[in-house]
């Protein structure tokens, strides 16, 4: 007779994947040691990058260019900023970049980027001087607001001949190459920081930011004396710090998919919590459940079907999408296992995925909270303030009740204060929050854009 997951397997499972609301306690002790191990440069899993930039006046004003890279979606923005608190103007175009342009040569990546960006500027007759901010979104050592080196890829992201170079001066050759003149980056900055700056030029309470989405990771508000570690030339109070906080590694509740998940991976060792957390790995990590149990005979009769056979075929738009079931018989669910070629799709195989789908995102969903709760935490121990946190990324915004799920998280480790932080939606805004850094770089006298007078018609 077949057999199906016992009871046994689904306790056992709940056990591997559950975070215990001490587990979440003693991850947020853990994280403020990493914070300040990292703020004084001593070793440890958060690299804690400054940012060499603080919140904005909502006051920058003049016209930029923006690119936004760190998907697979690189956008180029035209942003015109008032200067007055009146809305912005933002145009914006976006293009794919394929596999081979993310993992062979940084040659090849930049040079689409910086023929993308020209041909942008073309299509809408744009010529002049124009300052670029751009949005680098991985982890980059920077000194100045105007130049940094990729530290590492993460995400998956191989391309050659980037690490340890200042990715500026990269753009900046590429521009030259493809014939793009009077384009200049002024300014760089990580997707969390971005994102930040948007949500903060309207909203002065915001005061970290958060990516949710293929990768993740936070970046905050920090007084620049705690900032003990050497760094270039600042001289305001307050500088944005870039956690890379999905390398945080200590006190989390791995277990041994996780480790497998991480033996397969590009990035072996490193970023410990995004491969619990972000979109690049959710589904990954159920397929390596899915073909572990039935192995062992448990699901799908013994034989594993194609899309959970090799690693990268099943994503977390899958697993979001058996998630979305809410049916008690999982039938909904059962249907997209046929879509995707199981037939017939056994109920028992459907709903014990369900259930593999809620423990793994139920888990991410609290680490990703107990991550943002330490952040704030460092220096707001007792929730005095509110917070208001900008976050972007797919995961936040299309992994079903992965929000209510954080915000259960904070009631339940703060109870009364948990209002105190606030998770706000900012959608897009690392490519916007680009243009306000380099608004705020070069002083709100602007770029002058020549080629037109009047503004041009999109
Ligand atoms: C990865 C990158 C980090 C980025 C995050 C979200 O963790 O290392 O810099 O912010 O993905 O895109």
């Amino acid at each position: 007779m077949r057999k199906t997951a016992g009871e046994a397997e689904r306790i056992q499972l709940r056990r591997l994947f559950g975070v215990s609301g001490a587990r979440l306690r003693a991850m947020i002790g853990a994280f403020h040691g990493e914070m300040r191990r990292g703020l004084a440069g001593e070793p440890g899993s958060l690299q804690m990058l400054p940012a060499y930039v603080d919140i904005p006046t909502g006051l920058e004003r003049g016209t930029f260019l923006a690119l936004d890279l760190g998907g697979t979606n690189v956008r180029v923005l035209w942003v015109e900023l008032p200067g007055d608190g009146s809305s912005p103007t933002l145009v914006e175009d976006q293009f794919q970049l394929s596999r081979e342009q993310i993992a062979s040569e940084g040659k090849l990546l930049f040079g689409a980027i910086a023929r993308f960006i020209g041909r942008f500027l073309g299509e809408r007759n744009l010529s002049g001087r124009l300052p670029l901010g751009f949005t680098f979104s991985f982890a980059i050592r920077q000194r100045s607001i105007a130049r940094g080196e990729l530290i590492a890829w993460t995400k998956g992201w191989t391309a050659e001949g980037v690490v340890g170079r200042d990715v500026v001066e990269l753009l900046n050759a590429a521009l030259g190459e493809e014939g793009v003149p009077g384009v200049r980056v002024v300014s760089l900055n990580n997707d969390t920081t971005g994102t930040l700056m948007a949500l903060a030029f309207l909203d002065a309470d915001c005061d970290a930011g958060c990516i949710l989405g293929t990768g993740t990771n936070i970046c905050y508000r920090e007084r620049t004396a705690e900032i003990r570690k050497p760094t270039g030339p600042y001289d305001r109070e307050f500088m944005v710090v870039n956690m890379e906080s999905g390398n945080f590694n200590a006190s989390l509740p791995r277990n041994r998919y996780d480790v497998l998940l991480d033996g397969a991976s590009e990035n072996l060792g490193s970023q410990a919590e995004e491969k619990m957390v972000s979109g690049k790995y959710l589904g990954e990590l159920a397929r390596l459940v899915v073909a572990d149990l039935c192995g062992r005979g448990l699901m799908f009769g013994g034989r594993l079907p194609e899309i959970f056979a090799a690693r990268g075929k099943f994503g977390s738009e899958h697993l979001s999408e058996i998630e979305a079931d809410e049916t008690p018989a999982a039938d909904e669910a059962r249907a997209r296992l046929e879509d995707w070629g199981i037939r017939p799709a056994d109920g028992d195989d459907s709903r014990f995925l369900r259930d593999i789908a809620r423990l793994i995102s139920g888990r991410a969903a609290r680490i990703a909270a107990a991550a943002l709760a330490a952040t704030v935490t460092k220096n707001d121990p007792a929730l005095d303030r509110p917070h208001v946190i900008a976050v972007d990324g797919s995961v936040f915004h299309k992994y079903p009740r992965f929000r209510a799920r954080m915000e259960e998280t904070f009631g339940e480790l703060y109870r009364d204060r948990a209002d105190r932080l606030w998770l706000a939606s900012m959608q897009d805004g690392s490519g916007f929050g680009a243009a306000i850094i380099a608004a705020a770089t070069i002083g709100s006298s602007g770029g002058a854009v020549s080629g037109f007078r009047e503004k041009p018609d999109f």
